[in-house]
């Protein structure tokens, strides 16, 4: 009679020796396969006498199940260790920064851009988007601009080919000061039609932010840049209110109550009399010095008349200035171009 204890203890070797699951059940067919060792014993059972059967029957069995268990422990260990190889092969390192997409934030130009509509609604500015394909009316003539200013040219100008329905030639607006007369003649005919004369028409107080274009590129230029267009048209708007709207706007942009502005005379075409506007920071790097930040002036009498006004009766005041110019004073930037890089490591400095 085959030694039972010694068969159990030799089964659970072999199958410890195993190191994968098919190795595993191929050792089992040994002992507990269809001709294993103990079905082979249990099979031989029916040869003895029912006494011995039964006491052999049941020591069979209990090795069989001693076998069975060292199996299935067997199988749940190596079933255990194939999981902590995997595991310990798709480790990933928990504390490294996720690689979620960065959280974005606003270019500084724009910021710009809407700090400066802020403003400028504050005071009871509409504000206005137009085209930047312009027709040369908009763009120069209209505004006063002769035939021959150099604004015009083939260096300044992106002209575009072909005419617009008015047999205008087109080109990339050179600046946003288009708008007013696209604005103002528009609500000229918009209460005209509505009240047949223009004697109730509330001031036109509009800005017009919006990209420009031009043949430049260096530091301080770029082919493309931004401007905000301001208007101020009334019976009596006078260039005080100018220069109120615009200390007032500034002082808030830069958040400095302490800032001296200097309307300095200057020549625009669509002005008269004409200023451009420098700002002096009292403190800080660029403290002491005079910064031109903005052209401006008295609207023409001929550009009033382009908006379908009549110069005698109404007035007011324009400005444009730099949106680019207005953040680089803000954030201490000086070279234009890192606006238009799109390089993280600048853009990221401002962050939402
Ligand atoms: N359009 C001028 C420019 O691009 C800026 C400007 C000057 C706009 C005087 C104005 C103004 O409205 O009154 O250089």
């Amino acid at each position: 009679m085959v030694d039972l204890d010694q068969l159990v203890s030799e089964a659970k070797q072999s199958f410890s020796s195993t190191s994968d699951a098919v190795a595993l059940e191929e050792v089992k067919a040994k002992y507990l396969g269809k001709s294993g060792l103990l079905t082979e014993m249990l099979k031989g059972l029916g040869k003895l006498d029912p006494d011995s059967r039964k006491t052999e029957g049941a020591k069979i069995n209990a090795a069989k199940s001693a076998i069975e268990g060292a199996l299935q422990e067997r199988r749940q260990q190596l079933a255990d260790d194939l999981l902590q190889a995997r595991l310990s092969q798709e480790a990933i390192d928990v504390s490294l920064p996720g690689r979620g997409r960065g959280v974005g934030s606003l270019h500084p130009v724009m910021r710009t851009w809407e700090r400066v509509e802020e403003i400028f609604h504050s005071l009871g500015f509409e504000v206005a988007q137009g085209p930047e394909i312009e027709n040369d009316w908009y763009n120069f003539t209209a505004l006063n601009s002769p035939e021959n200013h150099p604004a015009r040219s083939m260096q300044d100008t992106f002209y575009v080919e072909g005419h617009d329905s008015k047999d205008q030639s087109l080109l990339l607006r050179t600046h946003t000061s288009p708008m007013q007369i696209r604005f103002a003649s528009n609500a000229v005919k918009t209460h005209l039609n509505n009240y047949g004369n223009l004697d109730d028409m509330p001031d036109i107080r509009v800005i017009a932010p919006g990209r420009t274009y031009r043949v430049d590129s260096d530091a301080t230029h770029s082919p493309m840049f931004h401007q905000v267009e301001g208007l101020w048209i009334g019976k009596d708007v006078s260039f005080a209110a100018l220069k109120g709207v615009y200390t007032h706007f500034l002082k808030s942009f830069f958040e400095n109550k302490e800032l001296n502005l200097r309307f300095r005379p200057s020549y625009f075409p669509f002005t008269e009399p004409s200023a451009e506007i420098d700002v002096a920071f009292p403190s800080g790097k660029l403290a002491g010095r005079w910064l031109e930040i903005s052209g401006s002036g008295q609207v023409h009498p001929t550009v009033v008349r382009n908006m379908g006004l009549d110069p005698e009766h109404y007035i007011g005041f324009a400005f444009g200035s730099g949106l680019e110019r207005l953040t680089m004073l803000r954030y201490g930037v000086d070279d234009l171009r890192l606006f238009f890089e799109n390089d993280t490591r600048f853009l990221s400095q401002f962050p939402a």
